[in-house]
């Protein structure tokens, strides 16, 4: 790693408010022309270019057109599944039969696992996204891997070996306390090396017999730091089956509830189809959803109620997810853009900024990692993106016939200019994918493609 500081300069936008509970002009920051001070792979300064330059005056400085914003957040991808993308024909259940359970056997394969990882983490950073919650496969070599290359890249990675132990096929089902043993390892030797943390990772409900569940409620006790990270309520026969497993829950999340898997460091994928009370229980234990969009309509799972998950009463941490390989793309830009969709599907809007919040702020306080990512204070993780709102002959038509009006009635330059951002950044989830992706830095450092 670099040590001398060094600068980067452009427009930067970020967020250091939550959008969907304050106006968003106070939530959104943009710097028109800022500059941004990088020591360590921290962030040392950041301010508008006039405020700081002088003080900076010796130090080399990258500028960068288009709009720099921080990395995006990924809350819930398998790595694994990174070949079996775009698998036709089936949901849930019937899927993780077909396709998903024969792919993770060649995981059992450490060199194999490798070449995945490899693949699966530089896709991640080409699409601008710098943070992982990564589900793996129940074969220990897998989790290693994904670790020694992430760690590689000085990536921001949570992940833990998958626990599976009934309901799918012999060769992906491991003996509880033998997974006990080997996800107690597993933590030893990650758990806070460098940028890489750790996950208690039960496949779902339905895959895990009590003892397993109970054995992940003992490790949690024993690591409170550690994530549970799982689905939930994602798919209606995937529900049924699970209520017929358990027949004392109340509901599905009450299974996790009963094996003391509930809290603030808990990451929920999916979450389509609960009730009001489930709401209000994970709103209350102050865990997390990770909401994903194509993962959702590529399953026919449903559609997600972001309103509720973030109303006033009983509000919710939610981050984006993309959940390849139900999930359709690695670009978070097309998670938000898919947002969008099942937000207007169901009478309401997802304005670009709500959007981007997600992806950022939001996914890093719902790792309760904002004291570390998700924007650019003074201090946190220097991970960032060069994003291009022209990156295509279609975006740079469409960019070039805008008239601004969203924040048009609020008086001042700063108000334009947010209209035209939020403009921007509305055709960049619409339209965008990895081609917008200029740069993107992990670490303070500018990561480089090897292909
Ligand atoms: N539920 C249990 N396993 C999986 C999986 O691999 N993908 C999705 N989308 N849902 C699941
Ligand atoms: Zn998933």
């Amino acid at each position: 790693m670099e040590l001398n500081p060094k600068a980067i300069r452009g427009s930067f936008v970020d967020f250091v408010d939550d959008p969907f509970f304050r106006a968003e002009t106070e939530c959104v920051r943009y710097f028109q022309d800022g500059l941004m001070i990088l020591e360590k792979g921290k962030i040392l300064e950041f301010d508008s270019y006039a405020n700081l330059s002088d003080r900076y005056a010796n130090l080399p400085i990258e500028t960068y057109e288009g709009l720099i914003l921080p990395g995006f957040i990924d809350l819930h991808v398998h790595y694994p599944q990174t070949e079996m993308i775009a698998a036709c024909g089936e949901q849930l259940l019937a899927w993780l039969e077909k396709y998903v359970f024969p792919t993770e056997l060649r995981f059992q394969d450490p060199d194999y696992a490798r070449k995945i990882a490899s693949f699966f983490l530089d896709e991640l950073l080409r699409n601008g996204t710098t943070t992982a919650v990564v589900l793996t496969t129940i074969f220990p070599g897998s989790v290693e891997v994904l670790f020694e290359e992430a760690q590689k890249r000085s990536m921001r990675l949570i992940a833990g070996q998958m626990l599976m132990s009934r309901n799918a096929p012999e060769f992906l089902i491991n003996e509880p306390h033998k997974a006990y043993a080997e996800n107690c390892e597993l933590i030893h030797k990650w758990h806070g090396k460098d940028r890489l943390l750790c996950a208690i990772t039960p496949r779902f409900a339905i895959t895990s017999t009590e003892i397993e569940l109970s054995l992940a409620g003992k490790l949690k006790a024993e690591f409170p730091d550690v994530y549970i990270h799982t689905h939930l309520s994602e798919n209606l026969k995937e529900i049924e089956f699970t209520s017929s497993l358990f027949p004392d829950c109340i509901d599905y999340l009450n299974v996790y509830e009963q094996f003391g898997l509930v809290s603030d460091r808990s990451i929920f994928a999916h979450c389509v189809h609960l009730s009001n009370s489930a709401f209000q229980r994970l709103s209350a234990s102050g865990a997390a959803i990770a909401y994903c969009p194509t993962s959702n309509l590529f399953l026919g799972s449903g559609l997600f109620k972001l309103d509720q998950a973030k109303s006033e009463a009983y509000p919710i941490k939610v981050g984006l997810g993309s959940d390849v390989g139900a999930g359709t793309s690695f670009s978070q830009l097309k998670s938000m853009g898919e947002a969008y969709k099942i937000s207007q599907l169901q009478g309401q809007s997802l304005s670009a900024f709500k959007a981007f919040y997600l992806a950022t702020l939001g996914g890093a306080k719902a790792l309760s990692l904002d004291s570390k990512l998700g924007n650019f204070a003074q201090a946190k993780e220097a991970d960032f993106i060069v994003l291009e709102p022209n990156a295509t002959p279609l975006l740079r038509l469409r960019n070039s016939s805008y008239t601004g009006d969203s924040f048009g009635d609020l008086p001042g330059d700063l108000y334009r200019d947010l209209d035209a951002i939020s403009s921007q950044l509305f055709g960049l989830m619409i339209l965008g994918d990895e081609r917008a992706i200029k740069a993107t830095y992990v670490n303070g450092e500018l990561w480089q493609s090897s292909d």
